[in-house]
């Protein structure tokens, strides 16, 4: 299946010139979204893989089911001051400003091969930030997965160093 035919793109949200990738109709897509799924896992069915993390919030739409379908568990990482127990931040230059993310100290154990999806590499900035976190705890990126990938803003070069893995793409 062509999941590029169940993303509607809307232009000019939120601001003139974006032409946003809209991936609700997909998820409302009984077979769109469980080929969604199967594909990530088919992407990446020769790694072994002890643990999926997700960005907050559209992460965790794709990193739990496929966290769910190849037996793992589910780690998120969320925004700063959402995570109840003892936990690490990881501080990213924007355009305007700065941003953070957060992971629970004790969600990935040293040595752990982990696996990250998000929907949408775009800068690849809060991508970075979900790496790093992961390796700050001793856990070994063996794959980044994404649904969308926003070719022209080349966020593949920011994280050369890993496997990455998406299913649509876009100029
Ligand atoms: C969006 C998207 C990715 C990120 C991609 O998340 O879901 O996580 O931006 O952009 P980047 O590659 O430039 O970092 P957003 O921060 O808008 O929040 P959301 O997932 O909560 O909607
Ligand atoms: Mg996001």
């Amino acid at each position: 299946m062509d999941l590029k035919n169940k993303i509607r793109v809307i232009e000019g949200f939120p601001t003139d010139g974006i032409s946003f990738k809209d991936i609700t109709t997909l998820l409302q897509d009984a077979e769109g979204l469980k080929q969604c799924i199967n594909q990530m896992a088919d992407k990446f069915k020769d790694l072994h893989v002890d643990i999926i993390v997700g960005p907050e919030s559209r992460g965790f739409i794709f990193a739990t089911p496929l966290a769910y379908l190849l037996g793992t568990g589910f780690v998120p990482v969320r925004k700063p001051g959402k995570l109840p127990a003892e936990s690490i931040k990881y501080e990213y230059e924007l355009e305007y400003g700065k941003d953070s993310l957060e992971i629970h100290k004790d969600s990935i154990k040293p040595g752990q091969k982990v696996l990250i999806i998000d929907d949408l590499l775009a800068t690849g900035g809060t991508m970075v930030a979900a790496a790093k976190l992961v390796e700050q705890l001793g856990g070994e990126v063996v794959g980044l997965g994404f649904l969308i990938e926003l070719m022209d803003l080349r966020g593949r070069e920011k994280l050369s160093k890993y496997r990455v893995e998406s299913l649509v793409k876009y100029n």
